[in-house]
């Protein structure tokens, strides 16, 4: 089985290829910026084969081939792809930068649309490919919204609308797409837009819970946007 994890260096991206990495036969194909982080990855199980793709997403172009020219040889198929990456600049809507704005737009919502059309000759078919999109609860419909979270919040609502599209438009492709809006989790990325605040969930944990379901859910449901959190939307 393969499966690929982006946002693989830290937080929830690195504990999900621990997850992985206990699933005998299974190839992990783990990006992020990060080479030396990503390196630590292949401690996780030595007999699981961890593969790292040094890559910055916001380099994928419209033109298609360059992260595929980065797979190890012979990848034919990807069975799961979580498209964990993201970006948060928690600032007052009208402090925001232009450059931050669109890092997060592209980061959180198109990013995942490019990778998806770049690895779709190596998705679906007669094998099925589970694609998990991880939004955040932010990005809910009817959820509660927070200042300073503007811009992450659509960004993550249009990677939540670009999952039900997608599997509108790719229904016979054998290609099953799912998103999970997250609720807080103690990860960097929390600790550094919100300082101080403690959530309940380690990584670890949630990894667990995107794990299980990016293995089996595809069989229950196609083009949900499920909601992860311990606090009422
Ligand atoms: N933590 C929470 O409370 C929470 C809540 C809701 C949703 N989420 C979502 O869950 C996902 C994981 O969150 P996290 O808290 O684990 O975040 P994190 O600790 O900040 O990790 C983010 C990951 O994204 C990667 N990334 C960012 N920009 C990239 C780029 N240009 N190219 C390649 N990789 C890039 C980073 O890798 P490098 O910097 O090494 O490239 C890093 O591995 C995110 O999509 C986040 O929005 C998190």
């Amino acid at each position: 089985m393969n499966v690929m994890i982006t946002g693989a260096s830290r937080g929830i991206g690195f504990e999900l290829v621990g997850y992985f990495a206990q699933i005998p036969d299974c190839q992990i194909i783990a990006l992020s910026r990060n080479a030396q982080a990503l390196e630590t990855l292949t401690t996780f199980n030595k007999t699981t084969c961890i593969h790292p793709v040094v890559y910055d997403l916001n380099c994928l172009p419209e033109q298609t081939g360059s992260v595929i020219g980065l797979l190890p040889a012979g990848t034919t198929h990807i069975d799961v792809l979580i498209n964990n990456a993201g970006v948060l600049v928690n600032k007052p809507f009208s402090e925001i930068s232009g450059a931050d704005a669109e890092r997060m737009f592209r980061i959180n919502s198109l990013v995942p649309a490019l990778l998806i059309r770049e690895l779709l000759p190596m998705m679906g078919g007669s094998e099925p490919t589970h694609v998990v999109n991880i939004s955040s609860m932010g990005g809910f419909q009817g959820s509660q919204k927070f200042p300073g979270l503007s811009y992450y919040s659509a960004s993550k609502a249009a990677l939540a609308c670009m999952t039900e599209c997608l599997q509108e438009e790719l229904k016979q492709s054998g290609i099953v797409f799912n998103c999970l809006a997250l609720g807080a989790v103690q990860t960097e990325m929390l600790a550094e837009a919100f300082p101080g605040y403690k959530a309940s969930l380690l990584p670890a944990e949630m990894a667990d819970f995107i794990g299980s379901f990016a293995l089996h859910a595809h069989k229950y449901m196609r083009g949900k946007i499920i909601p992860v959190s311990l606090t009422t939307p």
